[in-house]
Order: structure tokens, then sequence, then C-alpha cells
């Protein structure tokens, strides 16, 4: 384990100087809150609660109870939505591999799908941005400490609506860079689906950032890439084909999906085929998409430059167009 993964969770200093724990009323509680803040980011612009069934707009507010076990054993699935040209982008598609998520986890929504569109329709409505992103959150629910869903009567549904970065292109017009990753892609399908078990994923991003590029690539045990840690990887090859990778041990992006049928409409053929890292460099783009990532550049992988061509400026350009 990178020891920069570890926590301290005490100073030399602090461990010297250990103080009884101070036992507060709810009031203490809330006076603290207002105080102090409990740690916020600032990004998060307005919250809903199931467990409430309404929508808040202070995020020192947003209280998650202990006892659910998405809190305690990351029992639950997550969608990340984009809100941009006046609408929530591709929801359909969203809602699809939620319901999918959910169908596997054995998880049901405690709303109707209608409701739950209304939901993130007042969430973003409330935000009142031009752009921003939703974190929604299905958790098995308040139960108790033990990891049996059956603990767990209802399902809770949380939507967080936070600012959103500018698209990845705009900041790096340059492109992106890449490491190969040495985390091992999460097993039994589990890469499938997107639970609330997103380890893997975060020591992708650190070993990223420890490497001091922007994405680090997943391969598979039989040596084939399978996609970074919150995108998908697609490849054009020479004769300007868009290559995506078969689905084992990655999500399904809804972005990928959807640039890949503007492709085809635009007489582009899609095909799907496995890739070794080393065919990278004989493939004419490397392509970076997602819901954040739209459609970016991959230029250099492990310091090796990757061809650069004007497919993924063209792919982009359809994907904003159709966002509106
Ligand atoms: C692991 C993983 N792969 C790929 C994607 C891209 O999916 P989408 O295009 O729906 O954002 C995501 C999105 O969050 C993801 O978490």
């Amino acid at each position: 384990m990178d020891p920069s993964l570890c926590i301290c969770l005490f100073t030399p200093a602090e461990s010297e100087n250990i103080m009884h724990t101070p036992l507060w009323s709810f009031d203490e509680l809330l006076q603290s809150l207002s105080a102090n803040g409990s740690g916020c980011s600032g990004k998060a612009l307005v919250m809903y609660s199931s467990l409430w069934g309404a929508m808040i707009t202070e995020p020192r507010g947003m209280l998650i109870p202990v006892e659910d076990h998405l809190v305690h054993r990351g029992d639950g699935v997550f969608e990340t939505l984009l809100f941009e040209g006046g609408g929530i982008y591709n929801l359909p598609a969203h809602l699809k591999r939620l319901e999918r998520s959910a169908n596997r986890m054995g998880l049901t929504l405690p709303c109707s799908w209608e409701a739950l569109t209304q939901i993130l329709e007042d969430c973003f409505e409330v935000a009142d941005q031009e752009r921003a992103l939703a974190r929604l959150l299905l958790g098995r629910g308040p139960g108790g400490f033990s990891v049996d869903p059956a603990e767990s009567p209802v399902a809770s549904l949380y939507v967080v609506v936070y600012r959103a970065n500018a698209p990845f292109m705009d900041r790096h017009p340059e492109g992106a860079k890449a490491v190969l990753s040495k985390i091992p892609p999460k097993p039994g399908g589990l890469a499938t689906i997107k639970t609330c078990n997103y380890i893997p994923n975060a020591l992708m991003k650190a070993e990223a950032s420890a490497a001091g590029v922007d994405f680090a690539l997943g391969v598979d045990a039989e040596g084939y890439l399978t996609e970074s840690a919150t995108e998908n990887l697609a490849g054009v090859d020479r004769e300007g084909n868009l290559i995506l990778l078969p689905a084992a041990h990655h999500l399904a992006g809804t972005t990928l999906q959807r640039v890949a049928e503007l492709a085809a409409s635009a007489g582009r053929k899609v095909v799907e085929r496995p890739l070794r890292p080393s065919e990278l460099s004989e493939l004419a783009e490397v392509l970076i998409v997602g819901t954040t990532a739209y459609v970016t550049a991959l230029v250099e992988l492990d310091g090796k430059v990757l061809p650069r061509g004007p497919v993924q400026a063209e792919l982009d350009a359809m994907l904003h167009a159709d966002i509106g």
C-alpha cells in the first residue's frame, strides 16, 4: 500500500495531549454546526433526502443516518447526472442504468420513477445553475449495524446538486495524460454496475495524481484495457472507425453510448474489440469519455506520446450540440 494513502489518526503532539471526549446535547451540536460548519466544500447547492421528503440548500443540514447501510457498509448504488442546455442530459439512459444496478443489488426505489424524475428536476431548478451535476444515491436505508440487507425495510434516496468543473478539454486543450493502473478490476461483474464501492476507482485516481497525470487506465487479468476511474476508454483506428471495448470489466457509460450513436448517425463505423495497452500507439486517436470528461483526447500513456487527430474534437462538438 502506498504510504501516502495511510491515514494518521494523531500527530505525535496531539497524542501526548489526549482529553476526554466531550458529550454534547443536540442543541450543542446545532450550535457547533452553525458556528464551525461541518467540513463542507461549498460545492453542494441543493440536497434532498427521502427520509424527510424535502430539499434543503444548507449543506450543514444534510445529515445521513449512520444506521443507513449505505454509510457503514457502502451498500447502495448511484448515478451522476449532468444538467446543461436547460435540462438533465441523457436522463433515460441514467435511469435505465440505475435500474440495472438496483436490480442486481435487490434494491427497490422508495418512490416511483416519475417521482424520482420530479425530485431531480426540482433540485436542479432550485440550484438555478446553467450547468451543474447531481449525485443520486440509492442506499439500502436505515437498519441496524449488521451487513444483512434485511435489516433495512425501505431504501433511502439522497440527491445532491453540486457545482461542476469546466469540461476537461476547456481546462487542458493540450489533452490528457495517463498511466497504467496496478489496481485490479472489480471481480464478479461488479465493475458493470454502479455500486457505492468505489475504493478501486479512488485508488486509481490516487495513482494518477501520484504520477502527476490526469487518469489511470485499468487492465484486466488477460492484459486488456478496461476504463479509468470514472470514465470510459475508446479508440479511433486508422480507418476512422470508433472502437468500443467489450463490457465485461467496465461500466457501460451513458456518454460513450450516446457518442457512438451520434458517430454512427454521422456515417462513422463503430466497432467493438478489446485493446491492449501496447496497441494504443498504433491507433489514430485515443479517447476518454464520460459525463464529466465529455470527449477528451488522451495524448500520453506512461510517458509515451499517443497520436492525436481530428475525431476527438468532432465527436466532442457533436456531444456538446446534442447536450444543447
Ligand atoms: C467507473 C466508471 N466508468 C465509466 C463512467 C462513465 O459513465 P457515464 O458516461 O455514464 O458518465 C463512469 C461514470 O461515472 C464510471 O464511474
